[in-house]
């Protein structure tokens, strides 16, 4: 099979790790699809710019359509954030039947059934995995590994950002603002930090779970919101003198065709394993009919965590491609939801 060539829009934290990944890994990829993968070129704002990696000066442009228009690329991997231009280049990538990797949670919370319809209309994948919780791959174990069961709660930490801080505040009685320079730092952060902090990155992501483990459709605005902005290092050594710690949970239960979904500081018993997730790490419970109780748990944000999960969504693409089933993996049925908070 003929190299298949990926256009790279953005190579900052995560983009670079899946250059990384790409180049690092290319003997195991290869050896998984049949044939290498190349990052043909790559967008950037700013072509001068330092970079922590060397980069070929001619695989750089700042003019998106120098990828969207290049027939020779089978596939976007979308790493540059934002909803704006970011959705209208992946619509028009995807009408020129270009398949789409992507870990913007915000678009896919916002915008996700539209683009997946336009994915399916043209035959092509779009896969998100990376979107929520960086290196855990949630998404496929909910559409696959639970597809036989009725899942009725996901509860978890979906925001590495806030639990850095929160876990750095009670382990180190550090302050809040050096914690989250830290985190930006880290490359943990959004470019505004504000949708970490106030809970709408963990809202976006709860967003995606519900609608894959409810098979619903679930907006944005369903979740109820409350950030970590204003919980103090006092409140958090209060809670840990009374046997708890503070975590920003995103909360998403289903009773019969009923729905509530979440985000908020909760106090969580020390004794219960989410109290010990800390630092940049993720945990999702998941909570099935069938199978009980699961948990899953891992690096939720980061360089080459993240980049994992895209670097997996693209050999999936890959051997879609070989298998000629791209666009074909079949659409969600969604039940209207009702929220429990309607009834009020
Ligand atoms: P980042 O470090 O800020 O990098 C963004 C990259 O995109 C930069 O290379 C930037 O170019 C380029 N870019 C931004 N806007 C552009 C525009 N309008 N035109 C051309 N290039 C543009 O962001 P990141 O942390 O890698 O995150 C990227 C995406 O992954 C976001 O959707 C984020 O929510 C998601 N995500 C991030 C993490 C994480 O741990 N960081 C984890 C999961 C998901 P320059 O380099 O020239 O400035
Ligand atoms: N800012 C996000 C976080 C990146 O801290 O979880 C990963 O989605």
């Amino acid at each position: 099979m003929k190299p298949v060539k990926v256009g790279l829009l953005g190579l900052g934290t995560v983009g670079t790790g899946v250059v990384r990944i790409v180049e690092g890994h290319q003997e195991d990829l290869q050896s998984q699809v049949g044939s290498s993968i190349v990052i043909e070129k790559i967008l950037v704002q700013n072509k001068s710019k330092s970079r922590s990696i060397s980069i070929d000066a001619s695989k750089l442009t700042e003019d998106p359509w120098e990828i969207i228009g290049n027939p020779d690329i089978d596939v976007i991997v979308e790493v540059m954030g934002g909803i704006g231009s970011t959705k209208e280049y992946i619509m028009e990538a995807l009408s020129r039947g270009k398949h789409v990797v992507t870990a913007n949670k915000d678009l896919m919370a916002l915008h996700g059934p539209e683009i997946l319809a336009k994915a399916q209309e043209n035959g092509c994948d779009v896969l998100y995995e990376a979107s929520v919780a960086g290196g855990i791959p949630i998404i496929r174990t909910l559409v696959e590994g639970f597809s036989s069961d009725r899942i009725t709660k996901i509860m978890g930490i979906v925001n590495g950002t806030t639990n850095y801080i929160l876990s750095k505040m009670s382990m180190e009685g550090a302050s809040y603002d050096a914690v989250l320079k830290e985190a930006q730092e880290l490359g943990y952060a959004e470019s505004d930090p504000t949708s970490d902090v106030e809970g709408l990155d963990a809202a976006r992501k709860m967003t995606i779970l519900a609608t894959l483990g409810f098979r619903a459709k679930v907006a944005l605005e369903d979740v109820s919101v409350q950030g970590m902005s204003k919980v103090s290092k006092e409140d958090i050594l209060y809670a840990k003198r009374l046997g708890y710690e503070v975590k920003l949970l995103g909360i998403a239960e289903r009773q019969d065709d009923q729905f509530s979904i979440s985000v908020q500081p909760t106090m969580v018993k020390q004794s219960h394993p989410i109290a010990s997730v800390n630092g940049v790490y993720n945990a999702v419970y998941v909570y099935g009919e069938a199978v009980g109780e699961t948990m899953f748990y891992g690096p939720g944000a980061g360089e080459l965590p993240t980049a994992t999960s895209i670097v997996s969504d693209l050999v999936a693409v890959v051997k879609n491609l070989k298998l000629g089933v791209n666009g074909k993996q079949g659409v969600l049925t969604y039940k209207e939801k009702k929220l429990k908070s309607d009834e009020q």
